[in-house]
């Protein structure tokens, strides 16, 4: 135990298995009093056994965040048990890939329901504790690097951007009351990456999620006083702050916009300022034949040469 969370309780949502597992072993070393939220209630407990076992405290937890009776529940367990709430991991997850045209509305609906309504409930929830308290808190979210746009993962992506836009609001809102608001964007080997063979690709199993735990750790230890509102990625070697979206210049004034107006804004001004898209960056198709930048195919590589336009 380094102590680095000691005394603090944590809630952990979706750490019954993965990265959730790891966040919450790791915050019971690191000292805190964790709360082991799965919807699988067997693997919350094996992961709570593990924990006590070690010596650590914990207590299983088997409330659906997706329900917001159960994730009011959920924190309320966490200041019955520990008598506090300090910390909360938003962890619990799920994706599924589907072509855009053929993404299915009771996958949609599922999907949306836990990686966003289920971070709101939990997060709502515990922010509410926190301030009751006075103490205030630190949270941290799970986002992905999918939030910037991937293909056959489009709704999993819109998820998790929600959960970026939810951060930055959080942070704006909640820094008077003392609660600081950080998302991370993990890469590990866990059931979510074994389902989809191009995820396989990117992420080996030396990228456990033990890896991504000391930085979760850090966002909710005070360690990190000061530091709310961010995005933070690491896949295993690479640890980075996200940029985030901004007004891009120029900022063109017109008293009114007109068909004709708009179109020679595009011809004339912003052809040149149109921006790569998605996690792959992809440069728009009017700019590729300048930039002589093929789209990456399916299997992630780049066919070459690809033509430049000819003057
Ligand atoms: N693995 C990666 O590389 C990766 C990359 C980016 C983001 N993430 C995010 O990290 C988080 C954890 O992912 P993982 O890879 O460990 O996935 P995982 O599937 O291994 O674990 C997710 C856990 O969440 C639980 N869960 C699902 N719905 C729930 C609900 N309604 N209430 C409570 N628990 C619920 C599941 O039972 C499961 O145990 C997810 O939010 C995921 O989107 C993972």
């Amino acid at each position: 135990m380094n102590g680095q969370l000691d005394g603090k309780a944590v809630v952990v949502t979706g750490a019954g298995r993965g990265l959730g597992e790891a966040f919450a072993t790791h915050a019971a070393q690191a000292g805190a009093l964790v709360v082991v939220n799965d919807i699988d209630a067997d693997l919350a407990q094996r992961t709570t056994a593990n924990i006590t076992t070690h010596g650590g405290r914990a207590v299983a937890s088997g409330h659906d965040v997706a329900d917001p009776a159960q994730a009011a529940a959920l924190v309320e367990l966490c200041v019955t048990e520990f008598g506090r709430i300090d910390g909360l991991v938003n962890n619990a997850g799920l994706n599924y890939e589907a072509v855009s045209w053929h993404d299915d509305p009771d996958d949609v609906r599922k999907l949306v329901e836990t990686n966003v309504l289920g971070v709101i409930y939990v997060g709502t929830a515990a922010a509410r504790a926190m301030v009751d308290s006075g103490r205030g808190g630190a949270i941290v979210n799970i986002s992905s690097g999918a939030s910037l746009g991937q293909r056959r993962l489009a709704t999993y992506s819109a998820s998790k951007g929600a959960v970026a836009s939810l951060t930055y609001s959080w942070a704006l809102d909640m820094e008077e009351v003392g609660v600081r608001v950080n998302a991370v964007c993990p890469l590990a080997h866990t059931r979510m990456v074994w389902k989809s063979e191009r995820s396989l690709r990117n992420c080996p199993p030396e990228r456990t999620p033990a890896r991504i735990a000391p930085l979760v750790l850090f966002l909710l230890a005070d360690d990190s006083r000061g530091i709310t509102g961010q995005l933070i990625r690491c896949n295993g070697p690479e640890l980075h702050i996200m940029g985030q979206p901004y007004v891009k210049q120029p900022v063109l004034r017109r008293e009114v916009w007109d068909s004709e107006s708009v179109r020679r804004a595009f011809g004339e001004v912003f052809a040149a300022h149109l921006e790569p898209y998605g996690l792959e960056k992809r440069v728009p198709p009017t700019l590729r034949e300048w930039t002589g930048t093929a789209p990456l195919t399916a299997s992630g590589t780049r066919p070459s040469p690809w033509p430049l336009r000819s003057a």
